[in-house]
């Protein structure tokens, strides 16, 4: 075991697979490229993963015009990065631009993401036509054999045995075609989004979605952030495709083969967190802000992503002024929105929903003098962190989200007593739903009342109530999901049988 808690894994090396990698490269004012880290918590959170195997290669995408310059470089195989961390090589995979755009802005997003989040409104959409059918046959399909075939030369190059940790829902074709080729290679496969229900499904024709549940059952562990998800994934695999699972043992048998399903909730590094809340950057964030604000501070921070229930949050807050008249003038809504999949035109419309509907209820509500909502698309990490320390509610009412990391990351780093209002259909309420206001997504009247109390509660529950989500977090830390993983990728890769 290292300082941070997590075992080895055991003697084979790992090949990380993601679609955003550890690194991005972009060219500076004077015309040098430059490697930053990539984004998203996804990536610190796997980073973690490399120093606790033998050696480690990291196959993703090559993104931006940049990215691809440097892999091209390479000519297209895995090379050092250079860091602090432990070592890694990167292998970034160029794409065809048009099978890029068919891969992630068709099918991945919306078309699976939509299906997993239960965004559709199956009244109108989706529509499956010829455009999502060549999107799949000409997108999805070759990105992820292309990834796979990647993934297969780094096996053979490190002797035919490794561990294969697969993420999200980019790549559910690539198991089954790794295994084929690669008969020594272990394979985990964690969804980091929520695994809905069997009917769900059904949206997609049955042959591309069984392409995909046979693909992903090409791995021998299949994890997720929560055992809901997990129990749902068995019961389409018993529904969908007629396969024997044991939902005692969270098993489903494929042929020959068992494949394990598990759940352990991502998290978040406190100490990183509390030393960057602690910078001068956050301080003047803070000093700012304090001196914005009103006696109330209601928060939301979060992707503009459909999942996230954005517009119903404002409905609340809507609602929530009607209601309270007398909270006129002495509150706050700050909702710091990260621009999110702007090449997908659902998210461009939805974000012009949000711009509109902010308008109307500063319209209806503002004075003079009073903003009710502060809307900010352009904020960086450190306003978050210093919006964190002010709250006295964050709202995080998620129409469905595999974890919710907002959530984690808040409750360590307010400093008011904040109070979390967390929507039921969050991973992370399996975990601090007990000590938040509980949000019920679709129900504009609950979460307004919900914010009220919230907003009214007494200092001593409000402080008990944050202590205990924060003890929470301490103790289900990122060093946490990392050991599990890694004993589960031990235990269940001496049993899988291999070449
Ligand atoms: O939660 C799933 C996820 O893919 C994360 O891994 C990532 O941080 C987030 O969604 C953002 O998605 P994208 O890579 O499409 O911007």
């Amino acid at each position: 075991m290292d300082e941070s808690g997590a075992e080895d894994a055991g003697g084979d090396p790992l090949v990380l697979v993601s679609n955003r990698g550890p690194v991005a490269y972009t060219r500076s004012e004077r015309g040098e490229r430059t490697a930053e880290r990539g984004q998203g918590g996804l990536v610190t959170a796997l980073a973690g993963l490399a120093g606790h195997f033998q050696g480690a290669v990291w196959v993703c995408a090559a993104l931006g015009e940049e990215d691809v310059a440097e892999a091209r470089e390479h000519e297209g195989a895995a090379f050092d990065l250079e860091g602090d961390g432990p070592a890694l090589r990167v292998r970034m995979v160029e794409l065809e631009p048009e099978a890029q755009h068919k891969f992630y802005a068709v099918i991945s997003n919306p078309l699976l993401w939509f299906i997993q989040h239960y965004l559709w409104d199956l009244s109108d959409t989706p529509d499956i036509t010829r455009h999502e059918i060549d999107a799949f046959d000409n997108g999805y399909a070759p990105v992820n054999a292309q990834f796979a075939d990647a993934v297969a030369e780094e096996v053979e190059a490190l002797g035919g045995r490794a561990t294969v940790m697969l993420q999200d829902y980019h790549f559910y074709l690539v198991a089954e075609r790794v295994r084929a080729r690669c008969p020594g290679a272990f394979l985990h496969h964690f969804i980091h989004i929520p695994w809905p229900h069997p009917d769900a499904w059904k949206v997609l024709p049955p042959g591309m979605r069984e392409a995909l549940f046979r693909g992903v059952l090409g791995n021998d562990v299949i994890a997720f952030h929560s055992r809901f998800y997990a129990r749902n994934f068995l019961l389409c695999c018993q529904e969908l495709l007629g396969l024997g699972v044991d939902l005692d043992r969270y098993t489903v048998d494929v042929g020959n083969r068992t494949v394990a399903t598990r759940w352990h909730p991502i998290s978040v590094n406190p100490e990183e967190l509390e030393a960057a809340a602690g910078s001068p950057a956050v301080a003047d964030h803070v000093r700012r802000l304090t001196g914005e604000r009103r006696e109330h501070l209601v928060l939301r921070v979060d992707r503009a992503d459909l999942s996230k229930n954005i517009l119903r949050g404002f409905r609340a807050f809507d609602t929530l002024l009607d209601d309270h008249p007398e909270l006129a003038g002495r509150v706050t809504f700050l909702a710091l929105l990260q621009p999110s999949r702007e090449d997908v035109d659902q998210y461009v419309a939805y974000l012009e929903k949000i711009r509109t509907l902010v308008d109307d209820v500063n319209r209806k509500h503002g004075t003079d003098d009073w903003l009710p909502v502060h809307l900010d698309l352009d904020g960086d990490f450190d306003q978050v962190l210093a919006a964190y320390k002010l709250f006295d509610v964050l709202v995080v009412n998620a129409v469905f989200d595999g974890m919710n990391l907002v959530a984690k990351e808040s409750v360590l780093v307010n400093e008011r007593n904040g109070v979390l209002a967390l929507s039921e259909n969050t991973g992370a309420f399996e975990e601090l739903g007990k000590f938040a206001v509980t949000l019920h997504p679709f129900d504009i009247q609950q979460q307004a009342d919900a914010l009220f109390a919230a907003l009214t509660m007494d200092a001593d529950e409000r402080r008990e109530r944050l202590e205990a989500c924060a003890a929470v977090v301490r103790e289900n830390d990122i060093a946490k999901w990392l050991r599990e993983q890694l004993r589960d990728v031990r235990r269940f890769s001496e049993r899988a049988p291999r070449a």
